[in-house]
This record gives structure tokens, C-alpha cells and sequence, in this order.
């Protein structure tokens, strides 16, 4: 079968949309297959819950014309890379590192682009792990390579970045300066916070193991 790219000649804004979704699709049955063999083999869920959405149009108008780009189905599905967005609840930083590692390897992905907010956390404090992915999607008589963004982080890293998004939204991302200065404080915590859980959660595995 042909291998083509997303939008590479005219398909309609319902085509691409449809592909973006069974990318989606794809990425989550991937990860739940995933988080039940790990379960088996280590006898814990290493995932907590995964959360999934193809980007409204709007907002991909949005971004589009923030970036400077005309807002064409070429366009969108060049420039804009989380059309199909994963986010992927752990309940360790380990587990983020062995789930990032395990979609790696997986031989139909090709990973594009990595950015570890963890190992470098942004200035307003946000800390996550991001992947850029291909993953093919079959069709009845073609395969469309489709891009998708994978989010992984902990359960306490999403509650803080729930929390800033809100700010950020309601002061248009002009938030007082004490606020911003208390999130890079609770993102400090909650970096603590990760850590203990980790090494509480480490030797508990000791104990099991007897
Ligand atoms: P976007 O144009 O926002 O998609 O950013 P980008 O293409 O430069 O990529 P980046 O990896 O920086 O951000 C991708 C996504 O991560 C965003 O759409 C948000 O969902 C999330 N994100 C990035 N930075 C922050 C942050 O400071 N706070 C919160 N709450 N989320 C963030
Ligand atoms: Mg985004």
C-alpha cells in the first residue's frame, strides 16, 4: 500500500480530522496494551489514566496565524504538531521515562522531536515530558503517516499544570508577579513532592519482593 503524509494532496478538513482521531485512537490502544503487560510483569499500573484530543479548529487557526502561517489544510498539518494530542497520567517519574522508552520502540513510531521539561523545566515552572510521534494510520487503500503530541508526566505534575493553565487563562497569561512567584514555588514542592514518592514508593517494592 501507498505511504503518504497527512494533507500532502487535497483531502478535505473532515479526511484529515478523521485521520487525526484514528491516530488518537492508535497512540491510546498502544498505551493500554502497554500498562496491562507492565502490569502483569511488575505487578503495578505504571500508568494512572491517559487523556486524548484532537485540537479544535479554531485554535489551530489560532496558532497558525500566531506563528505567522496562512491558515491552509497544508499549513495546519505541516506547522501545527498537536492536531492529535495524548496525555499520559503516571504515578512516578520512572514510570514517564519507561513508558517514553517503550513508545521509542516500538517499530511503526518514529519519534520526531523530544522535549524534557523535567530534566529542564520551563521558567513559569512547568514540568512535563513531551513527545512528537509518526504513527501510521491505515486506510482502505493507503497508509497516512500522522503526527500526534505524547504529554506524559505525574499525577501531581498535572495538577499543578492544571492549576497554572487556569491562572494563565484567566489574566491572559499576564498574571501578577507574587502569583507567578508562588507557582514556581508549588512547582518546587511539587518536584519535592515526586521525589519522596519515588523513593517511598521504591522501597515498598523491597517489601514486596521478601
Ligand atoms: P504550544 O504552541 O503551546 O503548543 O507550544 P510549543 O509548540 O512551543 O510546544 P511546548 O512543548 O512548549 O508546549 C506544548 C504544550 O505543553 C502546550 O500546548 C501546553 O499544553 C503545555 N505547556 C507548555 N508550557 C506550559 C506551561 O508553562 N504551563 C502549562 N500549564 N502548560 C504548558
Ligand atoms: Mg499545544
Amino acid at each position: 500500500m501507498e505511504i503518504r503524509v497527512t494533507g500532502e494532496d487535497a483531502d478535505s478538513y473532515e479526511e484529515v480530522m478523521l485521520i487525526y482521531q484514528a491516530a488518537l485512537r492508535q497512540m491510546e490502544t498502544k498505551l493500554a496494551v502497554l500498562n496491562e503487560e507492565f502490569r502483569m510483569v511488575h505487578k503495578y499500573n505504571p500508568i494512572e489514566h491517559i487523556t486524548s484530543r484532537v485540537k479544535k479548529s479554531e485554535s489551530i487557526a489560532k496558532k497558525l496565524r500566531r506563528h505567522g502561517y496562512d491558515v491552509t489544510l497544508e499549513n495546519m498539518v505541516k506547522y501545527c504538531n498537536d492536531i492529535a494530542g495524548v496525555r499520559v497520567i503516571c504515578s512516578f517519574t520512572s514510570d514517564i521515562y519507561r513508558i517514553a522508552d517503550m513508545i521509542s520502540n516500538q517499530s511503526d513510531i518514529r519519534v520526531l522531536a523530544i522535549k524534557d521539561y523535567i530534566a529542564s523545566p520551563k521558567p513559569s515552572g512547568y514540568r512535563s515530558y513531551h513527545m512528537i510521534v509518526m504513527i501510521p494510520v491505515y486506510l482502505s487503500d493507503r497508509i497516512i503517516d500522522t503526527k500526534a503530541e505524547i504529554q506524559i508526566r505525574t499525577i501531581a505534575m498535572d495538577f499543578w499544570a492544571s492549576l497554572e493553565h487556569k491562572i494563565q487563562y484567566k489574566f491572559v497569561g499576564d498574571a501578577p508577579e507574587h502569583i507567578t512567584r508562588e507557582l514556581r514555588e508549588c512547582a518546587e514542592m511539587v518536584t519535592a513532592l515526586d521525589e519522596r514518592m519515588l523513593e517511598l514508593n521504591t522501597e515498598i517494592q523491597k517489601y514486596s519482593a521478601l
